[in-house]
C-alpha cells in the first residue's frame, strides 16, 4: 500500500491522515468546502509547529509529513487509492452515500474502511459492490498518540482484508485488536456509558463537573475525567454512540442523558467548539 485517501479532515481524519503520512504514505485528506480544508491544513501547521516548538520533532520531519499530504474537496482523487478511510460524521446515510460513490470511483482491489465509533460495519458496507474489502479501522483519539486500533469485521469482511489492514495497523505504529461487529464495538460500548453517566450525575445535581472529574481521576485512577474525555471526543459524536447502542438494542441503560442531548443542541460540543462541560476558550 501505498496512496491512502482521509474521507473529513476534522477531529480524527487529520490525526489519522498524519500518522500515515509520518509512516511515509502518500496521503489525501478529502472534506466537502474550501473552507474547511484551508482550516484544516492550518490546524495541522499549527500542530507541527508547536511539536518542533518543544522539540519533538525536527523541522525535516515537518517538512517530510507535510511533503507526504495533501487537502482536496474532489472524491475523484480516491481513484488510484489502495486505502481510503473514512472518518466523515456519524451518520449511516452520510457514510452510505460517501461510499457509494467511492465505490464506483475506486480500482477494484482498493480497501474501504471506516473509522465509526459505534454504526455497523455491515450496514455501511452494504452501500457498496465490494463488502469483501469493507472493514473497521477505529482509530481513537488523538489518533497521533493513542496506540489503540479495533479492527472491525463486518458480516462480508474477507480473511485477506483483515489480515491486511491488521498488518497495515502495525506498520503504522498501532496495536490492532479484532472485534466483531457489535454496537460500539469494544471500548465505546464500556466508556460512552460512563460519559454519560457523568453527565446523568451532573444533570441531578449529586457533584460539579469539577467534583465529578476529580473523583473519577483519584478514586479510579483515570488519566482524565469523564466529563473532560467527552469532551475531548465531542459530545455530538458521544450522543450518536448513545442513540446507536439505545437504538440497536433498545436496552433502558443506553439511554441518552437528556443533559448531553441539550448541550448539542445549543452546539456545545466540547473543544472543537470551545465550550462543553468546561470552557478552552481561555486556554
Ligand atoms: P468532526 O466533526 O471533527 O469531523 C468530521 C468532518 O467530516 C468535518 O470536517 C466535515 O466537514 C466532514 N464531512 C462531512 N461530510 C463529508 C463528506 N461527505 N465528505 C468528506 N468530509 C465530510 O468529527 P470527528 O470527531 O473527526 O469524527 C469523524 C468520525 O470519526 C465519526 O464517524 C466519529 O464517530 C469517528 N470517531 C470519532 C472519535 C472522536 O473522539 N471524536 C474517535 C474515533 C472515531
Amino acid at each position: 500500500m501505498k496512496k491512502v485517501v482521509v474521507i473529513g479532515g476534522g477531529t480524527m481524519g487529520l490525526d489519522i491522515a498524519q500518522v500515515f503520512a509520518r509512516n511515509g504514505f502518500d496521503v489525501v485528506v478529502r472534506d466537502i468546502k474550501d473552507e474547511i480544508i484551508q482550516a484544516s491544513e492550518a490546524r495541522l501547521n499549527k500542530g507541527l509547529d508547536k511539536m518542533v516548538a518543544k522539540g519533538k520533532m525536527d523541522e525535516a520531519k515537518k517538512a517530510d509529513i507535510l511533503a507526504h499530504m495533501s487537502f482536496t474537496t474532489d472524491l475523484g482523487q480516491a481513484a488510484d487509492a489502495d486505502l481510503v478511510v473514512e472518518a466523515a460524521i456519524e451518520n449511516l446515510d452520510i457514510k452510505k452515500s460517501i461510499f457509494a460513490e467511492l465505490d464506483k470511483i475506486c480500482k477494484p482491489e482498493t480497501i474501504l474502511a471506516t473509522n465509526t465509533s459505534s454504526i455497523s460495519i455491515t450496514a455501511i458496507a452494504s452501500a457498496t459492490k465490494r463488502e469483501d474489502k469493507f472493514i473497521g479501522m477505529h482509530f481513537f483519539n488523538p489518533a497521533t498518540v493513542m496506540k489503540l486500533v479495533e479492527v472491525i469485521r463486518g458480516a462480508k469482511t474477507s480473511d485477506e482484508t483483515y489480515k491486511a489492514i491488521a498488518d497495515l495497523s502495525v506498520t503504522i505504529g498501532k496495536e490492532p485488536v479484532e472485534v466483531n461487529e457489535a454496537p460500539g464495538f469494544v471500548v465505546n460500548k464500556i466508556l460512552i456509558p460512563m460519559i454519560n453517566e457523568a453527565c446523568d450525575l451532573l444533570y441531578t445535581g449529586v457533584a460539579t463537573a469539577e467534583g465529578i472529574d476529580t473523583a473519577m481521576k483519584l478514586g479510579a485512577n483515570h488519566p482524565m475525567g469523564p466529563l473532560a474525555l467527552g469532551d475531548l471526543v465531542g459530545l455530538d459524536v458521544c450522543l450518536a454512540i448513545m442513540d446507536t447502542l439505545y437504538n440497536e438494542t433498545h436496552d433502558p441503560k443506553y439511554r441518552a442523558s437528556l443533559l448531553m442531548r441539550k448541550m448539542v443542541r445549543a452546539g456545545l460540543l466540547g473543544r472543537k467548539t470551545g465550550k462543553g462541560f468546561f470552557d478552552y476558550t481561555k486556554k
